[in-house]
């Protein structure tokens, strides 16, 4: 039974795509006016999508994942944690730069740094921002940290990348993951078509596995505004244990987490608090959920349960358990 809803999720996802978008952000604009793209922000699914597409045994191997999560959440079943109760994951910074820009200062590398390690602990300031409703379903402290293991940084010709990972490759103009089964992989670089960021969901082939940031969106930024709060890396690094978009990628669809509700599509820009989404029981929306689409200073919380399926990806049987030796 629950393989056959598992496998019906994937399809789904699948047979959805990508949310369109009728805002027409300005970062990037030339991008914009260029081509009518899909929304920027769908990049991880339509990167997940044709990955589906590429290779026939993934979709079976995301199911496995699928299974052991629900299982993982219905059991309880003990994580494996380090020392303290912290599972502290090793990041390796890949810059690929082409212009003086895009070689992002040391300086903004540990802002993404501590910006990750403020949204999983829920030490950001606008945590007090969380309204009343929402309180008793907030994360809290993940317990995930992250430490920077090393900067590498690749000069290259390309001006800019699509989601098809040149950057992680040198083939492409990139640099291959370091490391990728025990160290969080970051590339940031530039990319076409206004994209912010793609992550590889758990499941995926390890050789291109980690999270891609525009530079401009990387760490606290002076540019980028309204993605220069490092929030993108939050987001794309919730992808990467294994969260789905907080609207389930379709019209009030299902993000697999219990405790998040029913959105009618993704937010946008700052909404005002309270609004209600037109799904069944019309539930307040989580717009302040950083797996929504709204800008960096209005996202600033994951839900309990969405910290139990991150959780779920580093337990012994699980797809990120490499991360978390002891
Ligand atoms: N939409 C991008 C993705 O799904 C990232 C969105 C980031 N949003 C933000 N406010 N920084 O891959
Ligand atoms: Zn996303
Ligand atoms: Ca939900």
């Amino acid at each position: 039974m629950k393989k056959i809803f598992g496998l019906f999720s994937i399809f789904a996802i699948l047979a959805t795509g990508c949310t369109k978008s009728s805002i027409n952000e300005d970062v990037n604009s030339e991008d914009a006016s260029a081509s009518p793209v899909t929304h920027r922000g769908c990049a991880s699914q339509e990167v997940l999508e044709s990955q589906l597409k590429a290779d026939p045994t993934l979709a079976g191997r995301m199911e496995a994942i699928e299974s052991f999560t629900a299982n993982y959440v219905a059991n309880n079943a003990a994580a494996r944690l380090i020392a303290g109760g912290i599972i502290e994951i090793p990041v390796v910074v890949n810059v690929v730069y082409k212009t003086a820009a895009q070689n992002i200062s040391d300086a903004q590398i540990a802002t993404q740094i501590a910006v990750l390690n403020a949204d999983f602990a829920a030490t950001n300031a606008d945590v007090a921002s969380i309204p009343t409703i929402f309180q008793g379903v907030k994360a809290g402290n993940t317990n995930i940290r992250f430490v920077l293991n090393q900067t590498r940084r690749v000069a290259t010709t390309k001006t800019s990348f699509t989601t098809n990972d040149g950057m992680k490759k040198a083939s492409g103009g990139g640099v291959a993951p370091l490391s990728p089964t025990t160290k969080l992989n970051l590339w940031t670089c530039n990319l076409s078509n206004g994209i912010l960021g793609y992550a590889q969901f758990p499941g995926g082939a390890s050789t291109t596995d980690g999270v891609v940031i525009l530079f401009s969106a990387f760490g606290v930024t002076t540019a980028g505004a309204p993605y220069n709060k490092g929030r993108t890396a939050t987001h794309e690094v919730g992808h990467w244990l294994n969260l789905r978009h907080i609207w389930g990628d379709a019209t009030c669809g299902n993000d697999q987490v219990g405790d998040t509700p029913l959105h009618t599509g993704a937010n946008y820009g700052c909404p005002a608090a309270g609004i209600k989404s037109s799904c069944t029981g019309t539930p307040v929306m989580m717009t302040m959920n950083y797996m929504d689409y709204t800008d960096d200073l209005c996202m600033y919380m994951f839900s309990a349960g969405q910290k139990t399926r991150m959780n779920a990806t580093f337990a012994i049987g699980g797809p990120r358990n490499s991360f978390a030796q002891p």
